[in-house]
């Protein structure tokens, strides 16, 4: 009786309201009737779950598209880093670094907020996930993150920045394993001959190379989720323009935000295939997707907002003369700003997903709304994140 009254008296203060709570108090709470903001398929198939954190291994489930087959540590234990100390030819355990390494599955999470300035590159072996929830987790201000020659590795909600070349020295990539390291080219993260590959919700920023390189006959990605700001050339995929073993590399792009301070590569593709869908992209400075070598690319519902400046509205960018017969096509794109994509080439370029990797593409309008949560969450534990 007591809401009812108070109903009641909302309704008279907010007489321009009035007519719809009538209807809301005859029908069912109030509370049912406030709309949900959508979220994306990715993340709507765990973040709604307030068991997130007892049941982290289903988040390894919810990946789409090229890289839905990626098992990550599913099938491992849960290693637990304490402490963000680094030593990359002997590392103690506790240590990012000792948990990368191991040759058994492993789910990798974090005792505590860390920022972990790692002395040389992490070189990452397969069937891991490593896995930020819960922490505010860095990897930063040193050398960052290699995946190479490997599979099934998911990174997930992990802040990548400020990353520096690595050196030149010994790197222990597995328990029984120390290379000779010849240095890194400062990638945040550089995805080398390796597949399986889950990249969600993470920050990246400011390396001394690119964010993410997909290189030499990497295949089977999904980067999705991630908050790029800050940098030049973002993403690269495909290893230089002669190497055809890149004819092999699929990779889709969903739910990304490129943020401000970008200037070009978002991606940059060569030889293989690209999916690009549902990503924001708040401005660039010279070009938001390119290529060479005869890429195939079909941007699909993303939401691209030019630059003020004039010269640099087009959205894509080729880097040969001859390359009208490339296939790169657009569909359900929305242009704000001037933005504009200039297609090429002839037949489809549909991703030709499998049953299992395919996923509902929405219209570019929605999707400022649908990566309105790009890079880290805040999850608590005991609640939907
Ligand atoms: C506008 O874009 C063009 C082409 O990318 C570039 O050469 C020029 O410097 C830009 N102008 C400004 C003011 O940024």
């Amino acid at each position: 009786m007591a809401s009812l009254s108070c109903l009641v008296l909302l309704s008279l203060i907010f007489s321009n309201f009035a007519h719809s709570l009538a209807g809301y108090y005859t029908s069912k709470p109030l509370a049912y009737n406030v709309p949900k903001k959508p979220m994306n398929v990715i993340d709507s198939c765990w973040r709604t779950k307030s068991d997130w954190a007892i049941n982290r291994k289903a988040l390894a489930d919810c990946v789409v598209g090229y890289g839905k087959a990626t098992l990550g540590g599913k099938y491992g234990a849960i290693y637990v880093v304490t402490s963000p100390y680094d030593d990359p030819v002997n590392p103690k355990p506790g240590t990012l670094r000792y948990g990368v390494i191991q040759s058994v599955p492993l789910w990798i999470i974090f005792a505590r907020d860390m920022v972990i300035k790692l002395k040389n590159e992490l070189i990452v072996n397969s069937f891991k996930t490593t896995d930020g929830r819960g922490a505010k987790v860095e990897i930063a201000y040193g050398p960052c993150i290699t995946i190479q020659g490997v599979t099934n590795v998911i990174i997930h909600g992990i802040s990548i920045h400020d990353c520096k070349p690595g050196m030149a020295g010994r790197v222990r990539s597995s328990p029984t394993h120390v290379g000779m390291r010849g240095g890194s080219d400062g990638d945040a993260i550089n995805v080398f001959a390796s597949s399986n590959i889950w990249i969600d919700h993470c920050y990246l920023a400011r390396a001394k190379d690119g964010l993410i390189d997909v290189i030499h006959a990497s295949t089977s990605v999904t980067i999705s989720n991630n908050y790029f700001t800050q940098h030049d050339k973002v993403m690269l995929l495909g290893h230089n323009d002669k190497f055809i073993a890149d004819k092999v590399m699929k990779v889709t792009l969903v739910f990304n935000h490129f943020g401000e301070g970008l200037i070009e590569r978002m991606p940059r593709v060569r030889i293989g295939y690209a999916h690009v869908a549902n990503n924001k992209y708040d401005e660039w400075k010279m070009y938001a997707i390119g290529g060479s070598a005869n890429p195939t690319i079909f941007s699909e519902g993303n939401n691209f907002v030019a630059p003020d400046n004039r010269s640099s509205k087009q959205v894509t960018k080729r880097e040969a003369t001859n390359w009208q017969n490339w296939k790169w096509q657009s569909s359900k794109d929305v242009f704000i700003n001037g933005a504009y994509f200039v297609p090429s080439g002839y037949g489809s370029s549909a991703p030709l997903y499998t049953r299992v990797q395919s996923f509902t593409v929405a219209p570019g309008y929605m999707v400022p709304v649908l990566t309105s949560n790009a890079g880290p969450l805040r999850c608590l534990v005991g609640k939907p994140c």
